[in-house]
């Protein structure tokens, strides 16, 4: 086929375009479908406990994603402020991902470990409260307000066999007893404290 053809034909000329940038996209795509490490979980991963799951809940219901990502990049000006980058086996029974990219707070794929549970409740009741120039969004009602148990269960029977998350039958029949009398505080506070569990130095 002569170029000349190619190149006034604009139909055969947007179908040969689609087949070349296809190749880049493929060679880029596929292998991550083979490749180990984008699909076991790292060694030290364990899934959310009941009270994690429900806070992790929460803290999607509350859109603390759209302020904070849970993604380090491996820049050294992100691992010295965060720890170690983030690594597709850490988040492969998290469905939906919070990898998120807009960060108007800082990231928090590892903020598990880094403060008391006693600071993150009174962090989160008035941010203002322990950083004096924060502009966070305060979430009292966290407090007041009691996790409904009654579908904790259900939540870890989907993610167990849908996506594969090990629970067990011990962890599935002891989920609603875990979250039972718990506030939305206890939980995000929970949640947040396993984030980025697998690979932090700091548990
Ligand atoms: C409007 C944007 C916004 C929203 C929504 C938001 N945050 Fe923040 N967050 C910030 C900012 C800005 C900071 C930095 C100042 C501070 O520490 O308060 C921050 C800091 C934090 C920190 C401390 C991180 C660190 O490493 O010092 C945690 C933990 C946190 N937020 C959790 C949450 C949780 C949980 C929610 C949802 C209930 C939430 N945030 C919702 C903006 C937000």
């Amino acid at each position: 086929m002569s170029h000349e053809k190619l190149e006034t034909n604009i139909g055969l000329m947007g179908l040969m375009i689609v087949i070349v940038i296809s190749f880049g996209g493929l060679a880029e795509i596929v292998p991550l479908f083979f490749l180990k490490d984008t699909t076991e979980p790292v060694t030290n991963l364990r899934p959310y406990s009941a009270l994690e799951m429900e806070g992790r809940d929460v803290y999607i219901r509350e859109g603390c994603n759209t302020c904070h990502s849970q993604m380090i990049r491996p820049f050294r000006a992100e691992t010295e402020r965060y720890g170690h980058y983030s690594v597709a086996g850490e988040h492969v029974w998290e469905h939906p991902f919070l990898w998120g990219s807009k960060r108007t707070g800082p990231d928090l794929a590892r903020v598990g470990g880094r403060y008391s549970d006693e600071w993150h409740r009174v962090h989160l009741i008035n941010p203002r409260d322990v950083v004096p120039e924060s502009n966070m969004p305060a979430f009292p009602w966290l407090e007041e307000k009691y996790i409904n148990s009654d579908l904790t269960a259900e939540k870890l029977k989907a993610f167990k066999e849908y996506f594969d998350v090990p629970y067990t039958d011990a962890d599935i029949a002891g989920a609603k007893a875990a979250v039972d009398g718990k506030t939305e505080l206890d939980a995000v506070v929970a949640y947040l404290q396993s984030l980025g569990h697998a690979l932090s130095d700091k548990r």
